[in-house]
């Protein structure tokens, strides 16, 4: 079986469902992670779904996707837009990455607008919720059979 597509989220978002659900939906990580799976399969793909508070711990296991990985998909949270050491890992890592964001950060605040990570991605799909992560599958799963240029 090919490798795994490692979906990683940042901090805070362990908190999904119970933190601001105006802004980030009344979805659970769990839920995601479940929604996110069911795509997976359908697209012939295996996940690993993690979820970290802590940056280094990004760090390693984007380090650990360059051996054990076909693609990372990452919503970095925060750390999106402050982390140049996420952004050399996944430069690094030499892997499809694909951004995804729950909201539309586009719409919100200034400092939220500019992401590190985008630089290191393929594509980015944010503002449509938890649906961006079975999208950003789907995108992967075409990129990985190289139907998508
Ligand atoms: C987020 C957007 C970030 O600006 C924010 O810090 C998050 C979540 C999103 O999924 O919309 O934690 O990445």
């Amino acid at each position: 079986m090919a490798k795994p597509i490692y979906v990683l989220n940042g901090p805070n978002l362990n908190l999904l469902g119970k933190r601001e659900p105006a802004v980030y939906g009344h979805e659970s990580l769990n839920d995601v992670r479940a929604r996110t799976k069911a795509r997976a399969k359908a697209v012939g793909l295996a996940i690993e779904f993690r979820q970290s508070n802590d940056e280094g711990e990004l760090v390693n296991w984007i380090q650990e996707a360059r051996d054990n990985a076909s693609g990372i998909i990452v919503n970095a949270g925060a750390y999106s837009h402050t982390s140049i050491a996420l952004l050399d890992a996944l430069q690094a890592a030499e892997l499809p990455v694909i951004e995804v964001h729950l909201s539309n950060i586009f719409r919100r605040e200034a400092y939220r607008q500019h992401s590190y990570v985008s630089q290191a991605a393929k594509g980015v799909i944010c503002g449509l919720g938890p649906k961006g992560y079975e999208l950003a599958l789907e995108a992967m799963a075409e990129t990985l059979a190289g139907t998508k240029p």
